[in-house]
């Protein structure tokens, strides 16, 4: 028989040919097939093991019983034998009708053995005389008060008790059997019995089951239902289904919204991207087509007035120029298209490059450009693309500054990473604007935006560009009265 355990076993672990198709089997896999069987075998494997308790438990009660009945009889008639001398002489008609009596009564047999171990009684008249040498008469001459062993497969009892006179000294033995076939026939009775309990047990625990399995796995059917109308195209539109029934459902619709939420975002910031590109790129693009429709359409126009509009169409060119390979390098650095190969560098001499590009745009307005090493630092950097990150930064502290203001730049580093802090005098960002900055084509405080030329993608590229070294960007501005921009990247680049 499968125990339960082994049961588990074939169901849950088995690494054997049939646990793996069981396994790989769809109506397997399915949970309301594994609730109905943990169900089945929760309701029948009691009710099995019950029938079979019941039976063993009659049987033991039963035997005993029979036991105890012959015992007793021999008992009194073993007490008889010595006042009538049996084991002198065993004619004694009254006591051989009781040993029949006794013998007819339990449809066994009865022997009577004396201190010689010789069969002088036998009710089946069949082994008088003979000699009897089991352990339980043994036992029993030796002292022991009585013996008796149960035969299930033959069907009797054996009960063999001593024969003693009143000081205990022992005359002989007396072996009684008894049959048990009422036992074995009440056996058969009451397991068919239990069957029909069983069976009328196990019909209903089917019905509960297949109801359980069926209602309790409905919330699940509903999650799924939510989740798969979440078709493309129409999740904007998609109106928020709860399934509260159980904590863990409610959890799988919070978690879905959420991610439905990010998708969302993403792509809302798509459409937007999109729109931003294709407004960026008109504009540039609708400059042009003034300028050359207005020489056209002019006459006699001035060669001094051609070469005037030939220089800002050259200059929407190049906008629209920059525009694109902004937007391409975006792009790459996002997708991690383009090779990127850290290796350990000097960020003292890369600072100092920058610093030496950008003085002359710092002088043209006066502003005071200064670089102060506080360490020497070395860290795994992709040579060019962080120096374009960081010249970003400090090209807008020059441009968003104040004629004649300042900008600081300090290299500072510990074990584990490298800090570099841009600090300006300049106009600063209004307060709602800080969080913002960094979204591509983002440009804070239109009244200075149409002064100072720029495409709002600069510090989308910085802020993609450190990410890529896997470090961090911060900015701490007050409007009015300057910013200050903190670059943090690890010294050891690691995958
Ligand atoms: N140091 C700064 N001080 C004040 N405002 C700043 C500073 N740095 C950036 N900003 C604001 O953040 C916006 C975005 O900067 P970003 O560098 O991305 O674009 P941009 O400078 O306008 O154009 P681009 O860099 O592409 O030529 C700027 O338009 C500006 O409003
Ligand atoms: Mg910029």
């Amino acid at each position: 028989m499968c125990t339960p355990s082994g049961v588990w076993g074939i169901i849950l672990k088995d690494e054997s040919l049939i646990g793996n198709l069981l396994k790989r089997s769809v109506v397997f896999k399915s949970l309301k097939f594994r609730i109905f069987i943990i169900v089945l075998l929760v309701g029948i494997i009691p009710t099995s093991v019950m029938r079979a308790l019941l039976i063993r438990s009659y049987e033991n009660r039963a035997v005993n019983q029979r036991i105890t009945d012959i015992t007793n009889q021999c008992n009194i008639l073993g007490s008889r034998l010595f006042e009538v001398g049996f084991f002198e002489d065993a004619r004694d008609e009254l006591i051989n009708d009781e040993l029949s009596l006794l013998s007819n009564l339990y449809d066994g047999r009865v022997l009577i053995i004396d201190d010689d171990f010789r069969i002088i009684k036998d009710t089946y008249e069949m082994s008088v005389g003979r000699t009897m040498v089991s352990k339980e008469v043994i036992a029993c001459m030796n002292g022991s008060s009585n013996m008796n062993r149960y035969d299930s497969e033959h069907g009797f009892v054996e009960v063999t008790v001593p024969v003693s006179d009143t000081t205990g000294k022992i005359y002989g033995a007396m072996v009684a059997s008894g049959s048990t076939d009422y036992i074995k026939t009440n056996k058969v009775n009451l397991d068919r019995r239990a069957w029909i309990v069983e069976i009328t047990v196990g019909i209903f625990v089917l019905v509960i089951a297949y109801a359980l399995s069926s209602t309790l796995l409905l919330p699940f059917e509903k999650v799924r239902r939510a989740i798969s109308s979440a078709k493309e195209g129409y999740i904007s539109e998609l109106k928020r289904v709860d399934v509260p029934d159980y904590t863990e459902t409610g959890e799988i619709m919070d978690a879905f919204y959420l991610l439905l939420d990010a998708i969302r975002e993403t792509d809302e910031a798509r459409e937007e991207f999109v729109a931003n590109v294709s407004h960026e790129l008109k504009t540039p693009l609708a400059s042009m087509k003034v300028l050359s429709d207005s020489i056209r359409d002019s006459e006699n126009v001035p060669i001094e007035m051609y070469r005037e509009f030939m220089n800002d169409i050259a200059e929407e060119v190049d906008r629209e120029n920059r525009i694109i390979t902004d937007l391409l390098e975006i792009v790459k650095l996002e997708r991690k298209t383009e090779k990127f190969e850290p290796e350990a560098s000097d960020l003292d001499g890369i600072i100092s490059d920058i610093v030496k590009m950008l003085e002359p745009l710092a002088k043209k307005r006066g502003i005071g450009l200064t670089y102060e090493k506080l360490k020497d630092v070395t860290a795994d950097v992709d040579r060019l693309k962080f120096s374009r990150a960081i010249m970003n930064i400090v090209e807008n502290a020059i441009k968003y500054n104040k004629d004649f203001g300042w900008v600081k730049i300090i290299l500072d580093g510990d074990i584990q990473f490298a800090a570099i802090t841009i600090s300006d005098s300049g106009i600063g960002i209004p307060e709602g604007s800080v969080g913002k900055i960094f979204d591509r084509f983002y440009r804070a405080d239109k009244s200075h935006s149409d002064e100072i030329k720029g495409n709002g993608l600069g510090l989308a590229i910085s802020r993609s560009t450190i990410l890529l070294h896997k470090g961090s960007v911060k900015v701490e501005s007050k409007e009015g009265e300057g910013s200050t921009f903190i670059v943090k990247i690890p010294l050891r680049y690691e995958q």
